[in-house]
């Protein structure tokens, strides 16, 4: 009774400066203190098994947060004609839905109707983020699960030929600044894309002039127009496992896999954090935890889903 007390006052404060659902980082403290303990058990044990678990879910969780609010929405199977957001175009590499899968049956059987899946991706993102060398931070919690995923919206997503005014218009939308675009777009230091997500700037004949040729030529090589293999790319940086500050180097370079990482030279205040954040890993981490905060307390849904995949 005191905790719904408690609950419903910071619930009333928080609605004052904004709508939707209060998060507070001892959400669960009563109603399931083990779970944070449980999700990071149950990715670490994956992440072990396969090491492009944690790029998975960190991009996993962007995408979420950016459709519908951080509401797991993701997360949602299709089912009948309505096609989910993970079966819409940009889902090139969403993998290791299983792993949420896995954690939520875990906390489930522990405290069942408690946990969002929402609160339990934006955890397991910041636990990828740990275990690939990065910072930690407290993770607010208390998200819901919406009811609604539709594939077609998934044009909503930045894509990466984004110029730098689209992917500005794209996360101020979201309450975003260019500062959160600058420190997110780090999240590119993990992980890997597909030929398809850059081959358009690489080309031969009028290749992206912001590209550094020696880095166009190598990936021209990995990513033949024709005979390529289904899932040639390449990996985000030399360091794809490690979460550093080797994505801002790259970009110094030229040497960014995206048109949309490379934007982030084109307009002054972008420019002077890729510099900064290229210079100093501490800088950068802590302007990622600050922005991974916002971006991950964007609002959501209503209900907490007993299973992942489909609503209840
Ligand atoms: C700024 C706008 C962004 C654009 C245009 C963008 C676009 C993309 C694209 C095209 C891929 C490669 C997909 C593929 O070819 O398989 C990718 C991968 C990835 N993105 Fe982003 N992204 C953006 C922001 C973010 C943010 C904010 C995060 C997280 C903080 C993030 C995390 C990742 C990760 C970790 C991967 C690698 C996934 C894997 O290896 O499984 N991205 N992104
Ligand atoms: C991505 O979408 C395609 C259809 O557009 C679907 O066949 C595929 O299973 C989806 N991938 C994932 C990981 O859900
Ligand atoms: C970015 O692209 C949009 C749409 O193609 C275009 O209207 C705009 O002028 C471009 N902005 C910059 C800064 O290049």
């Amino acid at each position: 009774m005191a905790f719904r007390v408690a609950f419903l006052t910071s619930l009333l404060i928080l609605s004052m400066s904004s709508s939707g659902n209060a998060l507070s980082l001892n959400y669960y403290e009563k109603t399931c203190p083990d779970a944070e303990w449980i999700i990071a058990a149950a990715v670490k044990a994956a992440a072990a098994k396969d090491k492009t678990v944690p790029a998975a879910l960190l991009r996993m969780h962007f995408h979420d947060c950016f459709i519908r609010g951080c509401d797991a929405s993701v997360l949602l199977n299709s089912k009948g004609s309505n096609k989910a957001e993970k079966d819409g175009p940009p889902n090139v590499s969403l993998h290791a839905f299983y792993v949420i899968d896995n954690a939520k049956k875990q906390v489930e059987a522990l405290c069942p109707g408690v946990v969002s899946c929402a609160d339990i991706l934006a955890l397991a993102a910041r636990d990828a983020v740990v275990l690939s060398g990065g910072p930690t931070w407290d993770v607010p919690k208390g998200r819901k699960d919406g009811r609604t995923s539709k594939a077609s919206e998934t044009v909503q997503l930045p894509a990466p030929t984004f110029n730098i005014s689209q992917l500005q218009q794209s996360f101020s939308q979201r309450g975003l600044s260019m500062e959160d675009l600058a420190a997110l777009s780090g999240g590119h230091t993990l992980g890997f894309a597909h030929c398809s997500s850059f081959q358009s700037r690489i080309n031969m004949n009028n290749a992206d002039p912001t590209i550094n040729p020696s880095f166009a030529e190598s990936l021209r090589n990995i990513c033949p127009i024709h005979n390529q293999a289904k899932n040639a790319g390449a990996n985000m940086d030399a360091s794809s496992a490690t979460f550093d500050n080797t994505y801002y180097k790259l970009i110094l370079q030229g040497k960014s896999l995206f048109a949309s990482d490379q934007a982030l030279l084109s307009h002054p205040e972008t420019k002077n954090l890729v510099s900064k954040f290229a210079s100093s890993h501490q800088s950068f981490n802590e302007a990622f935890v600050k922005s991974m905060i916002k971006m991950s307390s964007i609002n959501g849904g209503q209900e907490v889903r007993k299973d992942c995949r489909v609503v209840n």
